[in-house]
């Protein structure tokens, strides 16, 4: 198994590990995120308030994780979550991966039973804003 690989299946490890962590009373959907950065994996998980609009999601708390230990760009995502098919980032957070990453950004949707899918940012967000519009 390669290099990358290996670091893959880390991440995703991760990433549905992380999930039981999820504090959701509310919706009782929890979802995991990790993001690969500098050689470290990051962690995230949703974080709902009962001021229901103030939700944290998993994927953007891995992002502040990553920002906050100091990286500036983000090479990789796995994001657990339990449905089928696995849920994808909302659009909020893709926005937050896009400022970090290009259009390659691979991303991993695990979902129930095993399920997984592999797509990228590009996929995800086509035409996504940025700096350089601004
Ligand atoms: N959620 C995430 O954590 N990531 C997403 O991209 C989609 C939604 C969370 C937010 C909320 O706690 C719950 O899932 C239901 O929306």
């Amino acid at each position: 198994m390669s290099g990358r690989a290996v670091r893959g299946r880390a991440l995703e490890a991760a990433a549905r590990a992380v999930r039981r962590r999820a504090y959701a009373p509310y919706s009782r959907f929890r979802v995991g995120a990790a993001v690969a950065a500098g050689g470290r994996i990051h962690f995230g998980c949703n974080v709902e308030n009962a001021s229901y609009g103030l939700t944290l999601c998993a994927e953007r708390s891995a992002a502040a994780a990553a920002v906050a230990a100091g990286a500036r760009r983000i090479e990789a995502v796995a994001v657990a979550s339990g449905t089928s098919p696995p849920t994808p980032p909302c659009g909020m957070c893709l926005q937050t991966l896009a400022e970090l990453a290009g259009p390659g950004l691979p991303v991993v949707l695990l979902g129930a039973r095993g399920g997984r899918v592999e797509t990228t940012l590009g996929e995800l967000l086509p035409r996504a804003f940025g700096r350089k519009f601004l």
